[in-house]
């Protein structure tokens, strides 16, 4: 069954960008003719931010309830070491140019693949969305970041209620919505972010509830205490020192903030986080995913996407996850609720090093 049967609107476009320049390399050599060659690094480095944003591939995606939605992968061509607060202004050039190209395919809804950081710096909210509307993603991505937390914890039997829990990033959108589900989940929580102003005010807020809450800007101030990380910092300068041996880690960062810095195999459990795996599948037209899919299982994709996804198959056509702070636990179990209906669950645990845990068993590539 497909929703499209009467409409020629694209049910969503997800707007994105890679992660590092060697992802890059693999992506645009992969949709090259192999005829013409390969490009250099150093080729690809001097002309790939001069593309404009453009639709790249089609998407046909398959929910457990029947349908089948279709959408478009819009690149945006940004400099992967280019994201930061400097840069806004170009990027937010290429991001409106991109929503545009969307709203040119007569998309109905658009994923921000990460990229509220990005452009929400500061509350701007500089999109005029018309007919087209607009997520960040962040909803879906929080739920998964809590329940993949939930269900990590079980497995290495850590007691969530007896831990200090760490949040990297506190004060940004999802790392505000994981604090505020886990406050009076946890035996205490540590805040930790840069502007010093911002994380004292929210970290009052929370304390004024009666919660216990440790903040500081300095991340080696906490990192000794906790028992559980959740990593949500849009930064890839983080560095984990004089952690717990046995510490769980949730990075949850795009680019990752800690895995390179970090040794997975020094008893330390690091799962990337706010993933999610589609029960039925998808696919994409031309089929590039053997050169720039990365993940240990199959269809695999980020919450902020996947978001997207679950809100075409339910038919919800509006600015969903949008702004800073305004995601509520209630929208998270909403939108977590509506995601496993359509068979779009939490993805298993992996980091660098391939799958861990449970759930790895049941994966077939
Ligand atoms: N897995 C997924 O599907 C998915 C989906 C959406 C987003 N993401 C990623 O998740 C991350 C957070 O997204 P968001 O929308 O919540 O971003 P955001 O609202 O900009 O929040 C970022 C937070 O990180 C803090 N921060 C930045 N650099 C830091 C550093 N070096 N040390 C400590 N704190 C730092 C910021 O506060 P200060 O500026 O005060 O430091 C802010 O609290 C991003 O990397 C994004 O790409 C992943």
């Amino acid at each position: 069954m497909s929703k499209k049967n009467n409409s020629d609107r694209l049910d969503f476009a997800v707007i994105g960008h890679q992660d590092s320049w060697l992802n890059i390399k693999a992506f645009i050599n992969g949709m090259r003719s192999i005829s013409v060659g390969e490009l250099s690094m150093e080729h690809i480095k001097d002309t790939f931010c001069y593309i404009p944003p453009r639709s790249v591939f089609k998407m046909k995606v398959r929910s457990k309830k029947g349908d089948t939605i279709h959408g478009v992968y819009i690149e945006t061509f940004l400099d992967p070491e280019k994201l930061g607060p400097q840069y806004i202004r170009g990027n937010i050039k290429k991001v409106n140019e991109a929503i545009a190209v969307a709203q040119k395919l007569n998309a109905k809804i658009i994923a921000l693949g990460g990229f509220t950081s990005i452009v929400l710096e500061g509350n701007l909210n500089p999109f005029n969305t018309t007919e087209t509307k607009i997520t960040t993603g962040n909803s879906l991505t929080s739920a998964f970041i809590i329940k993949g937390l939930e269900n990590a914890s079980k497995e290495l039997n850590i007691d969530i209620k007896a831990s200090q829990l760490l949040i990297i990033g506190a004060t940004g959108d999802i790392g505000r919505a994981c604090t505020n589900y886990f406050k009076g989940k946890v035996k205490g929580l540590l805040l930790c972010a840069r502007n010093k102003k911002r994380l004292e005010l929210f970290s009052k807020e929370i304390s004024k509830e009666g919660i216990a809450v440790k903040y500081s800007t300095d991340l080696n101030h906490l990192i000794p205490e906790a028992d559980i990380i959740i990593s949500v910092a849009s930064s890839k300068e983080i560095v984990i020192e004089n952690h717990k041996k046995s510490v769980l880690i949730c990075d949850a960062g795009y680019p990752k903030n800690l895995e390179q810095k970090i040794d997975v195999k020094a008893g330390v459990s690091l799962f990337h986080g706010g993933m999610g795996q589609i029960e039925e599948g998808y696919d994409f037209h031309p089929d590039y995913t053997k050169y720039f899919y990365k993940y240990p299982a199959p269809h695999i994709g980020h919450g902020c996407v996947l978001e997207a996804i679950v809100l075409a198959f339910e038919n919800i056509f509006k600015n969903y996850s949008i702004g800073k702070g305004n995601i509520t636990t209630d929208k998270i179990d909403q939108i977590y609720a509506m995601s496993v209906k359509h068979g779009i669950e939490l993805a298993p645990f992996y980091n660098s090093q391939g799958l861990w845990g449970r759930n790895q068993k049941n994966i077939v590539l």
